[in-house]
């Protein structure tokens, strides 16, 4: 049965390979391509309402939001509170410790984007890490930026938010001293890093009662994170920056080698910036301008495809080897002129120009171009998580946030309940060498006192032909954060699937270096991988990535989607 629909397809597919699938019935699988035994077709989770929605990678966290909203609170109310529910009920990603950026669009059509990436602290110099091993800036005091996610949920608070902040944050305290009821995702989770988290005497009591991750189904709370989080409540953001957390933060940086000093602390700002604009089809594209790479990156992908008119259809050579070649490029790009503002210019008028994009399609022929090669390291498991949220009134926010690392440094203050991130690594660390996530950069982002360090975290909001509030999207995934947006953008607009089989459809992403087109498990049929690998593409086939959280227009209201791969949930009314 399943030779004979893949070798269908495949002949479908070799046959008609710039045919676009326009017409889809609705409920019809539309993605030729996928393996048939494709596990993850009809797995996501979905939830629908009639005004407003929140998806989240916890289901408690989405609740939290849902909540808000129901309270006459408004999208970035939602955001904040769901920003800060995280950093309990998903300890892997969710933070105050880390950073992130949120994209806002008001119904009026205002958008703004927040940047409160961490900074490198005042004691960071540029080859650092060269001397102390790779595992110095993944693992340890030593690996952790300024935090920017207290300054920036406060921030986007005081400008947009119309609830009193006690009100926003007063659920995570909630979850936090009272406790909130573990699943199997988060237990898991704690378990598979247990071996770092077990190295920090904080984070080993906090994570690891009786030297196990706690069990599904009981309570787990954090009281010092829930003392931690009513000092924000008392005096904003003051009560992290400034007192008695920013003084624990600077014990344990003494106490382990750390950088992060008092006045670090003091001087770190979230920063509003215009976002990205990208025209796609007739739709428009708003997403995060650097320190994040994402919307730039994106951008460029989305350019160069935009020229393929029709799109091949959804998993066949002719488009997975386009795609392979708009990536190499764009992330070239990227990993070459991208990093903080404040610090180096970035030609993004340039890198964004629609011309620019037809230059660069007219290089792409029938056969893989070349970049040289290199052995990237296994790196650590990885972890970030993202959030969209809308509100009744139609105003949208997509927000991202990450420790970069699954627990970041494994590092948790003592006495202050919070883990600490392992941002430094996104950093040139070594210029030229890879980084965890096998990225080669340059000097544009290499390490220097108070720089924001190169993301490519990807929040972004779609609005259809006729300008309105269409789609909220984002994820985790590090690099692969900017291809599977691209995805689930491309998925909807070009290959005309619903939102879930755009979600669960498998994934393939380059990011030029290693040179090689990283596709996701069985996904794509074996015949379409051996015609790639005659074009003159590394094919690496790997486990699943990635956990979207997506909301989408409906005729009837709003639709949430969470990723099957990963433990996330919606909640709407
Ligand atoms: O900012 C970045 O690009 C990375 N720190 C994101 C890391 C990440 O998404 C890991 N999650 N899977």
């Amino acid at each position: 049965m399943r030779l004979s629909a893949a070798s269908v397809t495949l002949a479908l597919i070799l046959l008609l390979p710039g045919c676009a699938r326009r017409s889809q019935a609705p409920g019809v699988t539309p993605a030729a391509g996928i393996d048939p035994s494709w596990p993850l077709t009809r797995k996501a989770r979905i939830a629908e309402a009639p005004k407003a929605m929140v998806v989240a990678g916890s289901p408690v966290a989405s609740n939290v939001g849902r909540d808000i909203l129901r309270r006459g609170g408004n999208a970035v109310d939602a955001a904040v509170a769901v920003g800060f529910a995280l950093a309990v009920v998903h300890p892997e990603a969710g933070n105050i410790g880390g950073g992130g950026f949120m994209v806002i669009r008001l119904r009026n059509g205002e958008v703004q984007t927040l940047d409160y990436r961490e900074t490198a602290p005042s004691g960071a110099s540029r080859d650092m890490y060269l001397s102390g091993g790779s595992e110095a800036s993944v693992t340890g005091h030593l690996a952790a930026g300024v935090p920017g996610a207290v300054a920036g949920l406060t921030e986007a608070h005081r400008r947009y938010g119309r609830l009193p902040f006690s009100a926003v944050i007063e659920p995570a305290i909630r979850l936090a001293t009272d406790g909130f009821v573990i699943d199997d995702h988060r237990s898991r989770s704690i378990g598979e890093d247990s071996s770092r988290l077990v190295l920090f005497p904080a984070s080993r009591a906090t994570f690891l009662p009786n030297d196990q991750p706690p069990a599904v189904g009981s309570t787990f709370r954090q009281p010092e994170l829930g003392a931690t989080l009513e000092a924000v409540r008392d005096s904003g953001a003051a009560g992290f920056y400034r007192g008695w957390v920013a003084d624990l933060i600077v014990a344990e940086m003494k106490r382990g080698g750390g950088l992060i000093n008092a006045a670090d602390l003091a001087a770190y700002r979230a920063i509003w910036r215009d976002p990205i604009e990208i025209s796609y089809r007739g739709h428009t594209i708003y997403s995060m301008p650097p320190a994040s790479s994402g919307g730039v990156t994106m951008g460029e992908i989305l350019n160069i495809m935009e020229g393929y008119s029709p799109m091949p259809a959804f998993g066949s050579v002719a488009l997975m080897h386009r795609e392979a070649e708009a990536m190499r490029r764009a992330f070239t790009d990227r990993n070459r002129y991208l990093g903080d503002p404040g610090f180096v210019r970035n030609p993004v008028e340039r890198l964004l120009s629609k011309e620019y994009a037809a230059e660069l399609r007219k290089q792409i022929g029938e056969q893989a171009s070349v970049t040289p090669k290199f052995e990237a390291g296994a790196g650590a498991g990885a972890s970030t998580t993202h959030y969209s949220v809308v509100d009744a009134e139609g105003n949208a926010v997509s927000c991202t946030t990450t420790l970069n690392n699954s627990y970041g440094s494994a590092v948790t203050v003592t006495g202050a309940g919070f883990l600490l991130n392992d941002e430094m690594d996104d950093f040139a660390t070594s210029p030229g060498q890879p980084n965890m996530y096998g990225l080669v950069q340059g000097e544009a982002n290499a390490i220097a006192p108070g720089k924001r360090m190169l993301s490519a975290m990807t929040p972004s909001i779609v609005l259809d032909r006729a300008k309105q509030l269409y789609l909220v999207t984002g994820t985790p995934g590090g690099p692969r954060i900017i291809t599977m947006i691209y995805h689930v953008i491309s998925n909807v607009v070009d290959h005309r699937m619903r939102l879930a089989q755009a979600v669960e459809a498998p994934r393939n992403h380059h990011q030029a270096l290693p040179d090689s087109l990283r596709v996701e498990g069985s996904g794509f049929l074996p015949e379409v991988l051996d015609s790639l690998r005659a074009r003159g593409h590394g094919i690496s086939v790997q486990g699943t990535w990635g956990d979207v959280e997506a909301i989408i227009r409906t005729p009837t209201g709003w639709q949430g989607v969470s990723d099957p791969r990963g433990g996330g949930g919606g909640a709407g009314y």
